[in-house]
């Protein structure tokens, strides 16, 4: 089971935000290593959980968004987007050295652009479906994001970020029915 590192909150909101610190805290960490052991470490880590972070998103948060919030399906495109953009980009980092300065360059990039995403969704999503939803959905839906990140793949896999696709096809096929009960018993 993949560490998430932030405790449960409140609801799905400050579960999701507390996470969106820590992700931008752990970019500082692997660009502040001080040896390449660190920095690999560091890395693996932010890689991670933003792998689980984005599944759960893209399993329980965007589909709600499109149901609950006017003009849904258009924010949650633009989502998707800017997701299967970091999926690629996580990809390239992969392949480089990470004492390198071309992973510097690309991770200050990366940093940028998932912290502007994550300004996206906190404005554009999570606000709204604070407004529209009642404070025990918003709970569940925190049991939900939790289920799915303790069952989500831990890499990266640009192509398969709608709800849908990610636990139906290839590896994850195996997962799909564990999920659906985890996340399923989470929103009852
Ligand atoms: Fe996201
Ligand atoms: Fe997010």
């Amino acid at each position: 089971m993949t560490q998430t590192f932030v405790q449960s909150a409140d609801d799905v909101v400050a579960f999701l935000t507390a996470q969106h610190n820590l992700i931008k805290d752990m970019f500082d960490d692997v660009l502040s290593a001080s040896s390449t052991k660190a920095r690999e470490k560091a890395f693996v880590d932010l890689r991670q959980l933003l792998a689980v972070h984005e599944t759960a998103e893209e399993m329980v948060v965007h589909p709600r968004v499109r149901h609950e919030v006017r003009g849904g399906d258009e924010i949650v495109d633009a989502r998707l987007h800017e997701e299967h953009a970091a999926k690629e980009q996580l990809s390239k980092l992969e392949s480089m050295d990470v004492d390198s300065k071309e992973f510097i360059d690309a991770l200050t990039k990366f940093r940028d652009a998932v912290a502007d995403h994550a300004d996206h969704e906190e404005n554009e999503e999570f606000n709204k479906l604070q407004r529209n939803l009642a404070a025990d959905d918003l709970k569940r839906m925190e049991k939900a994001v939790q289920a799915a990140e303790a069952l989500a793949p831990t890499r990266p896999h640009p192509g398969v970020e709608s709800a849908k696709m990610n636990f139906a096809v290839g590896p994850f096929a195996s997962m799909l029915d564990r999920a659906r009960d985890a996340i399923g018993a989470a929103l009852r």
